[in-house]
């Protein structure tokens, strides 16, 4: 069958010149398709003489597994070609930074407290954990702090309709951990949240944080607690910070203090930071009252601890040199974003 031959070298020559993928389909609807020419072929075969049939088949079978072979193997060349041409035209630059995962950082808020948290799992100090609804006595009563006591006023509060309160600070977690330890020692400090009924202000929130510490044991004294405030107020502020005491009153503790270091910004010279004293108030703290101790349910003629107390978010701004504690709970997130690569 001649035209099969010459269908063929057609074919053949014409797939030369197809270089695309859009190229090749077209010349395979010409040859292969189902009015190609290839395809009329064999279907003329049935108007042959019988005779011929059988041999005319095979010529065609041929002709067609030459086209169909010469096809696949340009379309691999082709797709090839047109793979390489693509990656060329992307000019790929291995070099480029990738496009970054938008990721979120820590709450200053969070970052202080955990940074102040590890300094005091490094002094041996467990954690502790109590309720932000309080039951009064927590908060108050068994902290030696009575209903008609004075120092009531300055922890202005928030009472739930049975009489609970918003925790006023995290002392009450002394009281229960007192509880679950005595007669044994123990030496915690709690973390939380705190609310007072308070007029919000750049200093003052009505919601914020506390860390408690407490240590109570056999000689537990004033320069245990002296000594691991100095560590603590170093390993915050710098290895030059030293502290200074002050008389206070706290009704859970006798005697009372108040903590400050010298000023981590001016060394003590005076500053804004400061308020030109030189000084930063960092925490109240005191020895346990013995009637605390005896609430919670130690004897205060053979144990005696220490507590402390300080405000995260002072601590904070402080650090941070945040002039309103007010930008901590905005939510604005130009505010939040300038921690992200804070440690
Ligand atoms: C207390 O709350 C005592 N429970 C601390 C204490 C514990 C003393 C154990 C002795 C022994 P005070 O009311 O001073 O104390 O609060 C402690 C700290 O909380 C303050 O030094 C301050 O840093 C922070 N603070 C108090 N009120 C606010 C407020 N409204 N907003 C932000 N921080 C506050």
């Amino acid at each position: 069958m001649k035209e099969a031959n010459h269908v063929q070298e057609e074919g053949i020559q014409a797939l030369g010149s197809r270089n695309t993928t859009d190229e090749l389909e077209a010349w395979r609807v010409e040859y292969l398709g189902k009015a190609g020419k290839m395809t009329l072929l064999v279907r003329s075969i049935g108007q042959l003489p019988k005779e011929q049939r059988s041999e005319a088949g095979k010529v065609l079978n041929v002709a067609r597994k030459a086209l169909t072979e010469a096809l696949e193997e340009k379309l691999i060349a082709v797709k090839n070609a047109e793979k390489s041409a693509r990656l060329a035209a992307a000019r790929f630059d291995p070099t480029l930074p990738g496009t970054p995962v938008p990721t979120g950082n820590r709450h200053p808020i969070r970052m202080v407290m955990e940074e102040i948290q590890t300094i005091f799992d490094s002094m041996g100090f467990a954690i502790a954990q109590g309720p932000e609804v309080e039951e009064d006595t927590y908060n108050f009563e068994l902290l030696n702090i009575p209903e008609d006591h004075p120092a009531r006023d300055m922890w202005d509060t928030f009472y739930t309709q049975n009489g609970e309160v918003l925790r006023t600070h995290t002392s009450p977690v002394q009281i229960r951990s007192m509880h679950a330890h005595a007669p044994e020692p123990v030496k915690v400090i709690c973390p939380g949240r705190v609310f007072r009924y308070e007029q919000v202000t750049a200093r003052s929130e009505s919601m914020f944080h506390q860390i408690e510490g407490l240590e109570v044991g056999p000689d537990v004294t004033m320069s245990d607690l002296l000594g691991v405030l100095q560590a603590f107020a170093r390993k915050l502020f710098g290895d030059q910070r030293t502290i200074r005491v002050r008389n206070s009153f706290f009704p859970f503790t006798e005697p009372s203090i108040e903590v400050d270091v010298d000023c981590f910004n001016c060394e003590g010279k005076g500053c804004s930071i400061c308020k030109h004293t030189g000084w930063i108030e960092i925490l109240g703290a005191g020895m346990v009252h013995p009637v605390v101790l005896k609430n919670g349910g130690y004897d205060p003629n053979g144990m005696s601890g220490y507590a402390f107390g300080l405000g995260i978010e002072r601590i904070a701004m402080l650090r941070y040199r945040i002039q309103d504690i007010r930008h901590f709970y905005r939510n604005d997130l130009r505010f939040l974003r300038q921690f992200h690569s804070a440690r």
